[in-house]
């Protein structure tokens, strides 16, 4: 059975997806999940795009075991060095380099003949060599470019030094047969390829980013790009949950597999949409709310009788378990500690005293506490970022005859400051009161509730987005009340855009 390398893109191009930008700490705490989920590479970054992609490129190198960590590098001098910068002190490192290759890319965009393309794509990957073995290049477009040329400039690429060549659908263009042939058309004309691997990277525009990836290893494909979720630039990347799923359950047709602990695959979801604030459809394949619902009296009778009647996988093997009453407001520090562990998450003992603590005030509003609940206050205990604005006081009036109003007090850098203000619904006055003490010139981009688990003293999840000078964060607020939640969740959103601007 061959193994397929799963290089997961989350944290680079899983965060172009517009408002799933994240901090620092946040990407470590995906970091850490992808580790647990057993992925070969993790794509970190794109280190010389900004301070903060370099600086989390390296706290993950320095800080997550397991995965090879990777930072991606435009074929340029000033790029490569500073992948290298970042990377360095990883211990299993790798820089990835890409140069485009077809001809509009290199007509219209970077004003270049294909020779200079491929000189200057050889170069960088020596460059890259220079630093560390593990070197990857990508031909971008590879999907509209000649496949003479293309196989020419894998060719030189891997004779540079290049131990994984990536032959990238930049545009989600590709059909999975044609796609398919164009890996065969590499394996077959491409002198050297047995001395790299073939990796593919699909976007999902025609919404075939995972049958093309799937259609690649049929046709000799030993690594695969993707994303938790599917997020990524546009419409998407290939989903890590689907192409994994993909072949652990066609074993029979694709035979190979992957090196990833499926039961962490919901467990990264959820993470990585707590995280981004992308929720994902309920009918996504895999992770979905609705993937595993059976509505129809026929299938329900089936699965009562026999599982596999109308049941492909498991719900456990993505590690869904049916939620278990857990915890409550008796239980104690030994109890939350233990179910904590058993959910994958170690923390310090200043992590847990603080999470303890915010676990009793949630015990104190909502009787029985789920898996998903601890889920969601730890990873806030993680995602916290430094507070420029804290919420003192909220006080809401409203109903059927009368004006939504809203007191607000918030303590900004030490000072309280105290607003009135009224609203088209509670949540609107409470936004306005906000927006008027902080001054904030940042503009609304999305506003979403869920509730995390069934019942009316459910946690509700908030997640606001805003956008100020082209930058745009998401915040996030829980709590069993709504307009608190609301409120948290916009003040997490401006602490983020202070600390950004800081
Ligand atoms: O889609 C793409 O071509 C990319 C490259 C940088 C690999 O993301
Ligand atoms: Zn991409």
């Amino acid at each position: 059975m061959r193994i397929i390398k799963i290089f997961d893109t989350t944290l680079r191009d899983g965060e172009q997806s517009p408002g799933a930008s994240m901090n620092v700490a946040e990407k470590l705490q995906v970091a850490k999940q992808l580790a647990r989920l057993g992925v070969d590479i993790i794509e970190a970054g794109f280190a010389i795009a900004s301070p903060g992609d370099f600086e989390a490129i390296k706290t993950i190198g320095n800080e997550v075991e397991g995965p090879v960590i990777c930072s991606l590098a435009r074929a340029k001098e000033e790029d490569i060095k500073r992948a290298w910068e970042a990377i360095k002190e990883a211990p299993r490192k790798r820089i990835h380099t890409f140069h485009s290759t077809s001809d509009i890319h290199l007509k219209h965009q970077f004003r270049v003949s294909r020779e200079e393309a491929l000189k200057r794509s050889v170069e960088m990957v020596r460059l890259a060599k220079s630093f560390v073995d593990d070197v990857e290049f990508s031909p971008m477009d590879a999907t509209r470019t000649d496949v003479v040329y293309l196989c020419e400039v894998v060719e030189a690429v891997i004779e540079a030094g290049a131990l994984t060549v990536n032959i990238p659908d930049t545009v989600g263009y590709s059909i999975p047969s044609e796609f398919g042939a164009m890996i065969k058309t590499i394996r077959e004309r491409v002198k050297n390829i047995d001395k790299a691997v073939i990796a593919v990277h699909c976007h999902n525009d025609l919404g075939l980013a995972t049958s093309n990836s799937l259609s690649a290893v049929l046709n000799g494909a030993g690594q695969i790009e993707c994303t938790i979720n599917g997020i990524g630039e546009r419409a998407g990347n290939c989903s890590m949950e689907e192409v994994v799923m993909a072949l652990r359950t066609r074993r029979d047709i694709f035979n190979a597999d992957t090196n990833i602990k499926t039961e962490e695959i919901m467990r990264s979801s959820r993470l990585v949409t707590k995280i981004t604030g992308m929720y994902v459809q309920p009918n996504k394949a895999i992770v979905g709310a609705n993937a595993f619902a059976h509505e129809s009296g026929i299938h329900q009778d089936g699965l009562l009788k026999e599982k596999s009647t109308y049941e492909i996988i498991r719900p456990e093997t993505i590690g869904l378990h049916k939620t278990k009453f857990v915890l409550g407001k008796h239980s104690g520090r030994h109890a939350f500690r233990t179910r904590l562990n058993e959910l994958g998450y170690t923390l310090n003992d200043n992590e847990l005293n603080s999470a303890f603590e915010r676990f009793k005030r949630l015990a104190d509003l909502k009787k029985e506490i789920y898996d998903e609940d601890l889920e969601f206050l730890i990873t806030e205990e993680f995602t916290t970022v430094p507070e420029t604005y804290s919420l003192v006081d909220l006080n809401i009036s409203s109903g059927m005859n009368q004006k939504p109003t809203a007191v607000i007090k918030l303590k900004v850098n030490e000072e309280l400051i105290e607003k009135t203000e009224h609203g088209d619904g509670p949540v609107d006055a409470v936004f306005k009161a906000i927006a008027f003490i902080t001054n904030t010139k940042s503009n609304l981009l999305k506003y979403e509730v869920k509730a995390i688990t069934g019942g009316t003293d459910a946690l509700g999840e908030v997640v606001v987005s805003l956008e100020e000078d082209s930058n745009s964060v998401s915040g996030h607020g829980n709590d069993t009340d709504i307009i608190i939640a609301s409120a948290k969740a916009y003040i997490n959103a401006l602490n983020k855009l202070s600390a950004r601007k800081k």
